[in-house]
């Protein structure tokens, strides 16, 4: 039992989708191998301070598999000192949205030296950004809704020329902040006059703004997990309950439903399969991402949407349940992750040593 793993699992934050971020948290403790793994839980409250060691572990198992069932705490840590301390040997982040799945915990971890699951900084930072996030699909030759950014400053100094751009799009638009998640701050315009009150309200989230053309479309989702080589899940799909996939559809009440497999057919999905690898790619994914699609059913064409470098990991989320479709059970997948993170971490450290050699002994 001795040489058993410290994880630490990070989970809560500040952002809309704290609670979710609990429920995915038990299921992850739930999940991890207890001969193998120790579980150490770290929580940081909705004000973004860390709770000691007893709160975190009383969250974790005092709450409920729901949203709605999660212990609220505040946190009084500026950190949790077991992470400067390096008292765990690889950090599982299940952090949503911004301080968290943005590059930000990454950072941290790469400061403290130690090994972590999902995405680099880098790439959280990038599939955090719906703006960057496209730019990057485009550049690889992937298809993407057609797309306007706009400044706060822009929309301070040339108000009429934004809202021209975005209605050159073609109505309906939906206009995201840029840096965001959980359809916080996203309106579907329909109608001319609505487009400046959509644009200000995304402001109101973000100095960056995202107008994108509607596509009247399905929504497939495909898990992918690096490896060699990697597995892209067979696809899932949503069907929003809303007008489309909004914040209560996501969280709030049961109206959409998540369909896995995705009723496609053969082709169909060999295809999104593919492009979900090419998207992880795209973005220098790493570990893990959901990569999300929109079906156009006009032209029958996959649209690259977003990728989510920290998915949802309930027991009925999308992610987990769709690689084990795919022959990946949750305990093997958790596995993976880690081993990825811990080879990564170890990669790094030669690279860094190697950086690190004075210039003299590089010569030689
Ligand atoms: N261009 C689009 N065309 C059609 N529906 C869209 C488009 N963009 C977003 N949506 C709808 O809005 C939802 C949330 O948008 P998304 O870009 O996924 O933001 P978030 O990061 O908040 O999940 C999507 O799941 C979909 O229902
Ligand atoms: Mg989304």
């Amino acid at each position: 039992m001795a040489d058993r793993l410290r994880v630490g699992l990070v989970f809560g934050g500040r952002s809309g989708e704290h609670e979710v971020s609990v429920v995915s948290a038990r299921s992850v403790a739930a999940a991890l191998d207890r001969d193998r793994y120790e579980v150490v839980p770290m929580a940081i409250g909705r004000n973004g301070r860390w709770a000691d060691a007893g709160t975190a572990d009383r969250v974790l198992r005092s709450s409920g598999d729901r949203p709605d069932k999660v212990v609220q705490f505040d946190g009084r840590l500026g950190l949790d000192p077991r992470l400067v301390e390096r008292a765990v040997d690889v950090v599982i982040p299940i952090l949503h949205g911004p301080f968290g799945e943005d590059g930000t915990i990454q950072g941290l971890c790469e400061m403290l030296d130690l090994p972590y699951v999902g995405c680099n900084v880098a790439a959280s930072a990038v599939t955090m950004d719906k703006v960057l996030s496209k730019r990057l699909f485009l550049q690889a030759g992937l298809s993407t809704p057609r797309f306007e950014a706009i400044t706060a400053r822009q929309w301070g100094s040339e108000r009429i020329r934004c809202e021209a751009r975005g209605l050159a799009l073609g109505l309906p638009v939906f206009v995201k902040p840029s840096r965001l998640g959980s359809s916080v701050g996203i309106s579907k315009v329909k109608d001319v006059n609505m487009l400046a009150a959509a644009i200000e309200l995304a402001l109101g989230y973000d100095d960056l703004v995202i107008v994108e053309e509607g596509i009247p479309a399905r929504e497939i989702e495909v898990a992918v997990l690096e490896g060699d080589p990697p597995v892209a899940s067979v696809p899932g799909e949503i069907v929003p309950g809303h007008e489309f996939y909004d914040y209560a559809d996501k969280y709030l009440d049961d109206s959409c439903r998540l369909l896995a497999p995705a009723p496609l057919d053969a082709s169909q999905s060999a295809e999104v399969r593919k492009l979900a690898l090419a998207g992880f790619a795209a973005l220098g994914a790493e570990g893990m991402a959901r990569v999300d699609f929109l079906l156009d059913t006009r032209s029958g064409r996959f649209l690259l949407s977003e990728l989510n470098s920290i998915p949802g990991f309930t027991s009925i989320s999308m992610y987990p349940r769709l690689l084990g479709l795919s022959g990946v059970s949750y305990p093997e997948l958790l596995d993976r992750l880690v081993s990825l993170a811990r080879a990564r971490h170890a990669r790094r450290r030669r690279f860094a040593d190697a950086a690190l050699r004075p210039l003299s002994e590089r010569a030689k």
